[in-house]
């Protein structure tokens, strides 16, 4: 089985997983978080190189304060706690989306973690918060916008390493494998530039019920495709 080098998840399904069982949203949210804990150690034992997932989106913002309040609270005690113990596994941790919208406890929470782990040579870890493809280009683009007025960048220096160098994912490979959970088939703002010649998986599963199994079969599924970049083989 070949595995996949990197795995990206747009973990969706939590508040529908709450729904069939009869609890809140927020019990949904507490159990996809610690379903991610323990699909890092799934995704390592796998030979996974890099996890991405998608934790919380620019959109999500529009959802009830009642809602974004809970997920940002359960975000503290992940990044200052749960996270910091699989950092002490190896982990590296990097966080990807726009830092600046986001409370600056939690801004310096990142800072910390990203910090302690940048050394770890273990499982690349991910984490996509306030988080938004367009957002993530429009910001690159500012940026190289504000070289170029300072004279340090010329438009024969734009090319498509300069581009996926300079966005959120910088140094990072490409996904091999996008999965999304519990039925949607849309990518809602995720990688857009990155997930040029990855291959997807659907599965109807939702995210709190995503385990091993359902991960080995993904990564099954995958194993049998017949990758091409354009080529012809
Ligand atoms: C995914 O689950 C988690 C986040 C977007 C934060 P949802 O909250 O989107 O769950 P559904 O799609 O409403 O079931
Ligand atoms: C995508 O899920 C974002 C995350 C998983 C964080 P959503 O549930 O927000 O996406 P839509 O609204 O169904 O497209
Ligand atoms: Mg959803």
């Amino acid at each position: 089985m070949s595995v996949p080098n990197h795995v990206a998840v747009i973990m969706d399904g939590n508040g529908r997983w709450a729904k069939s069982k009869g609890l809140p949203r927020k019990m949904g949210h507490v159990q996809g978080g610690k379903n991610v804990e323990d699909m890092l150690y799934i995704a390592d034992e796998l030979g996974i190189k890099y996890f991405t997932v998608y934790a919380f989106s620019t959109e999500n913002w529009k959802r009830s304060e009642e809602e974004v309040s809970a997920l940002m609270t359960l975000l503290r005690s992940y990044l200052s706690s749960g996270f910091k113990k699989t950092a002490k596994n190896n982990v590296r941790i990097r966080i990807i989306g726009d830092r600046t919208g986001l409370a600056k406890d939690i801004q310096e929470l990142i800072n910390d973690l990203e910090e302690s782990s940048k050394d770890n040579t273990g499982l690349q870890f991910q984490i996509a918060i306030n988080y938004g493809s367009r957002d993530e280009i429009v910001r690159m683009m500012r940026s190289m916008a504000l070289e170029i007025e300072a004279g340090n960048l010329s438009s024969d220096d734009i090319t498509e390493e300069y581009v996926s160098k300079h966005l959120d994912t910088g140094d990072i490979p490409d996904p091999d494998l996008l999965i999304r959970t519990s039925g949607e088939q849309r990518l809602s703002n995720f990688l857009l530039w990155q997930l040029a010649y990855t291959e997807f998986y659907f599965t109807d599963k939702h995210w709190p019920e995503f385990d091993k199994e359902e991960l080995v079969k993904a990564i099954e599924s995958y194993s049998k495709r017949d990758r091409r970049f354009g080529d012809a083989k």
